[in-house]
């Protein structure tokens, strides 16, 4: 693939346009890390949040991965801010204000809401896909399923790097 295509200009119709597109993207590769950085190339290009990128479960914290976006904090321990948390629970979480969020961790003072999707490997959560916008209430039940959809197509097609 050479480029993306996406006509919409609502949020629903631009993952409807983007999905089918990722997916023939990312089935033609097994490689973790590079389906990552396409992943996030791929949500920046279509949506142009303000930081989009992957954390990856190394022993027991999390360490940045493929991105776009402003420089962002390398190291997130178990439990910790938005991501630690999704990790921890294992669950997606969606953060309409991160200034209410306990323990929030603020990589850069733009952003205003926030969602952690975790990605899934034999059960385990071995990643989550973090996105920051610098508007508040930024994101929906929409944005929790397209992109547990996108998670689930990156753990589906990949094999983690050795
Ligand atoms: N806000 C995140 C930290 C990562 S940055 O947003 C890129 C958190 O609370 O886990």
């Amino acid at each position: 693939m050479e480029s993306l295509h996406i006509n919409a200009t609502d949020r629903a119709g631009k993952y409807a346009g983007l999905i089918p597109q990722l997916k023939a993207l990312l089935e033609g590769e097994s490689d973790l890390i590079a389906n990552m950085a396409n992943t996030a190339a791929a949500l920046h290009q279509t949506f142009g949040f303000h930081w989009i990128g992957f954390y990856l479960v190394k022993g027991n914290e999390l360490v940045l991965g493929p991105f776009q976006g402003p420089v962002a904090c390398t190291r997130i321990p178990f439990g910790k801010g938005v991501c630690g948390t999704a990790w921890k629970e294992a669950k997606t979480q969606l953060v309409p204000d991160v200034e209410l969020f306990p323990g929030h961790i603020a990589c850069s003072a733009l952003s205003r809401s926030e969602i952690v999707v975790p990605l899934f490997m034999e059960g385990e959560v071995i990643a989550v896909l973090d996105i920051d916008s610098s508007l508040p209430d930024d994101f929906s039940e929409t944005d929790r399923k397209q992109l547990e959809e996108v998670a689930a197509i990156l753990s589906r097609v990949s094999v983690q790097s050795t």
